[in-house]
């Protein structure tokens, strides 16, 4: 279990935003040499900052937009008269924005976080550039993440490019067509875009992103038992390293964690790299990062911002769909070693700390119930 911000006798929130500062160089400098494991005491300080901040969404900063803020900081007035505005602004959705907004402009100040595309490694740029799609004409950039509706992102493209009649035809979508990647673009060019486009990606709890990832493709799609799950069954279960018939349709969640623990974040399979290295928010510094938790509205949003024709709507869930529910992530984080979970989030923490989430609450009492 990861340690707490009373632990350390901090106080209240502000003491949470004020961790957030701590230095982040030698962390940082570790994630951008690809090496995936942060020094453990700077892990701690990060988990710690993190909670901090948690603490400061949950009890300081959402309790303050309620009332009038006291001190009357910078940006609360202009909130409040957008909240009490007409049209109906979602309130919530622009605190969590600007929250995120605060949270990576921090972080993303260190000295050692990259603050252009063009100060990533080459197999770093390479990576975000194959994950951002271009809509030249409502020039807009839309990094996707899979496993965050990124399927039906891709039809709304395909829709304005023309290349679809509608988001809700029913044909299995392809990955690539009919899509173009900034990868395919000329450095200026690539460069204008960045600049002058709106730019925007789509975060889930990465916990619940990993689930889902897992269930997907170890559970229905037999080319990553092939690829993947043979490996991992050979790995990582007593016994089986020499075992000519593992078929890798039966990988465990455990034995499915106990491989990314291993693995190197800058290698992995894009569905379950960490969405910190496929978009990269401190390099590219998005407009608007929505959220799967309120996937309706903000995708509604962000068509309404990049003037999208009115007929032109975010897709239905698809009716195959079979989404996470939180009693299926509570069962299956439960089920974990806590020592591998604990081994793990170092790897994720810039998508907990980056995008806030709370780290996964694994105490005994908590998993109890
Ligand atoms: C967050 O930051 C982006 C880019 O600086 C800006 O366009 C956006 O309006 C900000 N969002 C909020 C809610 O402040
Ligand atoms: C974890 O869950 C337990 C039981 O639900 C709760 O009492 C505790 O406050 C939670 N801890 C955190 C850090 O959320």
């Amino acid at each position: 279990m990861p340690p707490h911000r009373q632990d350390l006798g901090l106080s209240r929130p502000e003491g949470g935003r004020r961790g957030l500062t701590i230095n982040f160089r030698s962390a940082t400098s570790s994630v951008r040499r690809g090496s995936t494991v942060l020094p453990s005491v700077l892990t701690f300080l990060v988990i710690v900052a993190s909670g901090g901040l948690l603490m400061m969404i949950e009890k300081g900063m959402l309790n303050g937009m309620e009332t009038p803020a006291p001190r009357g900081g910078g940006r609360r007035p202009e909130l409040l008269r957008q909240r009490r505005g007409p049209g109906g602004v979602d309130v919530e959705a622009q605190i969590l924005q600007e929250i995120r907004n605060r949270t990576i402009k921090t972080m993303c100040r260190q000295r050692n976080m990259p603050h252009s595309i063009w100060s990533l490694s080459p197999l770093q740029k390479k990576t975000l550039l194959q994950h951002v799609l271009v809509n030249d004409e409502y020039r807009f950039l839309y990094c996707y993440v899979p496993k965050v509706a990124c399927s039906n992102w891709k039809r709304v493209l395909k829709v304005l490019s023309g290349a679809l009649e509608s988001v809700d035809v029913n044909v299995k979508m392809d990955h690539r067509s009919d899509l173009t990647f900034l990868s395919s673009l000329k450095p200026e060019e690539i460069r204008y875009r960045l600049k002058h486009y709106f730019k925007f990606m789509f975060v889930r709890e990465p916990m619940e992103r990993l689930l889902s990832a897992y269930r997907n493709k170890f559970g229905e799609i037999e080319s990553y038992q092939k690829k993947y799950g043979v490996e991992i069954v050979k790995r990582y279960r007593k016994g089986h390293a020499k075992v000519q018939s593992v078929r890798g349709d039966d990988v465990t969640f455990a034995e499915f964690i106990r491989y990314l623990v291993d693995e190197d974040v800058e290698r992995m399979n894009e569905h379950w790299m960490p969405m910190y290295n496929l978009c990269q928010p401190c390099a590219v510094s998005y407009d608007f990062i929505g959220s799967y938790e309120r996937l309706e509205n903000d995708a509604d949003s962000v068509l309404r911002r990049v003037n999208v024709p009115h007929f032109v709507h975010f897709p239905e869930r698809q009716t195959w769909y079979k989404p996470v529910t939180t009693e299926t992530l509570h069962y299956y984080l439960c089920s974990l070693p806590q020592k591998l979970l604990r081994e793990l989030l170092p790897k994720y923490i810039l998508d907990f700390s980056l995008f806030t989430y709370p780290l996964p609450n694994m105490t005994a009492e908590h998993c109890r119930h």
